[in-house]
């Protein structure tokens, strides 16, 4: 018959931390978020590492360019997704690599002959009131002027006239030829007292625009995560069936790290996949795989498949009905704190240390703090970033509140067949992921700012410093239903209620 584990599945929601002695040195300001994603030993010391312990989902709804840059400017490393075209993707991995921080391309150009009434209507569309006239209006021609909000009146000047009476000519503007660092740059607008510089190449054709403000944007963003190159850090998702073609394709792009995307990773297919990328690139590829719930499916990815990182998680995702559809999954506080006493005790026997990665269920800050105190160092989220300004989705209003589409990767939707198939099998006969509204939460920058605050705010709580230790000095308890009744708050609701009766 079955073997039957003797082990009820448990999630984050069931678990409290205890504080530990916090000492004076114990203040967030001396808090490291530093932890590795690629595979080390004692000897090599940490390898490749994040600056905050988040990654993004491979998830049509969740990790394109924009959420990827926005997430290595905080130090995390988004996956773009693997459920599109090689071509595609590829194209999205080179757009994060040639984002240079502080350097725009233009989005709001316009040819001389355009009129100032062009000149509104793009300033509204765009938001931005930085216009750049360049010969042919397109955003790399050769550059004519500059035209800005306070170069005309919107509500006294004629706005049939041509924009060229009103833009300042390019004799008039201080520029820069490509090539200056962004410090120069900046220097440059101080000096001149100017707002935006614009920098051109040997031709005179325009290539970027740099404003005064995006430095100091650039400066409070310390954790950037950022290659030997200082070009920002991106991760690409490969299925098992075309990786041989789509890893060549974004590795030829710049990736900095690939994962295995698959629900269930525990699979001779995945082993086959990630050995043929070792023999390709080497060890110092970053390669993950995944997603696994036992210690027996992550042994067999550190020793059978030789990945740098292990992903743990199946049926806890938000948008995931797989539990409900095929009966497989686990409680992701069960998974994590099994994998990671196996991470452990394989350290222990080998001296090589794997980092592992807590995917998906994370509700809210809370549970991202227990999953690390748990003992992931990283944990992976969709439904978090999709709810941001830089997910790739358009916001809808719905009574009055903005919401963003989130879908998962197995529904009809994101028709993500690779991931689904298993090898052999033929298309997707049933769902294994839904497609749903979650709430607009506003600019990634400022949701993480306060979640990283929480977790910096908790270790110190521990009295930890680093994530290494707060894994080992972490005591947690579990907790009854009455627990959660006693945490919430629930004697304000009743005051609420007695005011708004009386
Ligand atoms: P979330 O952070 O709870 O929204 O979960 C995101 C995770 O759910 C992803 O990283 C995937 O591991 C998983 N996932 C994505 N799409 C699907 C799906 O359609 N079915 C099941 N799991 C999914």
């Amino acid at each position: 018959m079955a073997k039957i584990i003797d082990d009820i599945s448990r999630t984050f929601q069931e678990y409290l931390l205890l504080p530990g002695l916090t000492k004076k040195e114990h203040v967030p300001s001396n808090v490291s978020l530093r932890v590795p994603i690629q595979r080390f030993t004692k000897k090599s010391g940490q390898r490749i590492s994040l600056n905050i312990p988040f990654v993004s989902a491979a998830m049509q709804a969740v990790s394109g360019p924009d959420l990827a840059i926005a997430l290595a400017r905080k130090g995390g490393c988004a996956f773009i997704f693997c459920s599109q075209s090689i071509e595609e993707q590829a194209e999205m991995i080179r757009l994060v690599k040639e984002h240079k921080a502080g350097f725009v391309e233009s989005d709001s150009n316009l040819p001389p002959t355009a009129t100032l009434r062009d000149a509104l209507v793009l300033a509204k569309k765009t938001g931005h009131s930085t216009i750049a006239i360049t010969k042919d209006g397109t955003q790399n021609s050769k550059l004519l002027g500059i035209l800005t909000s306070k170069d005309y009146w919107e509500f006294k000047d004629d706005l049939s006239k041509p924009i060229k009476n009103y833009f300042t000519p390019l004799e008039k503007l201080v520029l820069a030829e490509e090539g200056i660092s962004l410090q120069d740059a900046t220097e440059k607008l101080w000096k001149h007292k100017k707002e935006c510089l614009p920098i051109i190449d040997k031709k005179g054709n325009l290539k970027y625009l740099v404003f005064r403000r995006d430095y100091f944007d650039h400066k409070s963003n310390p954790d950037e995560l950022t290659d030997e190159q200082k070009r920002l850090f991106v991760g690409g998702a490969l299925n098992t069936h075309d990786y041989k073609e789509r890893a060549r394709a974004l590795m030829d792009a710049g990736v900095d790290a690939l994962c295995l995307d698959s629900s269930d990773g525990f699979t001779e297919w995945q082993a086959e996949a990630c050995r043929h990328l070792r023999k390709e690139y080497g060890d110092s590829m970053v390669l993950g795989g995944g997603n696994v719930v036992t210690a027996a499916g992550f042994r067999y990815l550190v020793e059978t498949a030789k990945v740098d990182f292990v992903k743990i998680g199946i049926g806890g995702g938000s948008i995931c009905i797989t539990r409900e559809q095929k009966g497989i999954g686990r409680g992701q506080a069960s998974s994590v704190i099994e994998i990671a006493a196996e991470r452990d005790r394989y350290f222990k026997q080998t001296g090589t240390y794997i980092p592992i990665c807590s995917d998906g269920g994370l509700n809210n800050d809370t549970q991202v703090i227990i999953a690390l105190a748990m003992g992931a160092d990283f944990v992976m989220m969709g439904k978090y970033f999709a709810m941001t300004e830089e997910s790739p989705t358009s916001k809808i209003t719905y009574q009055g509140r903005l919401y963003k589409p989130y879908w998962g990767e197995g529904s009809n939707r994101a028709r993500n067949w690779q991931r689904y198939k298993e090898g052999g099998g033929s298309g997707l006969v049933f769902e294994e992921g839904v497609d749903a509204y979650v709430p607009y939460s506003g600019p990634l920058g400022e949701k993480m700012d306060v979640t990283l605050a929480k977790i910096r705010a908790t270790m110190c709580n521990i009295g930890t410093l680093t994530l290494r230790d707060f894994h080992d000095n972490a005591q947690l308890t579990r907790v009854s239903e009455m627990t959660i009744v006693e945490g919430g708050t629930s004697s304000v609701e009743q005051l609420d209620r007695i005011s708004s009766n009386g």
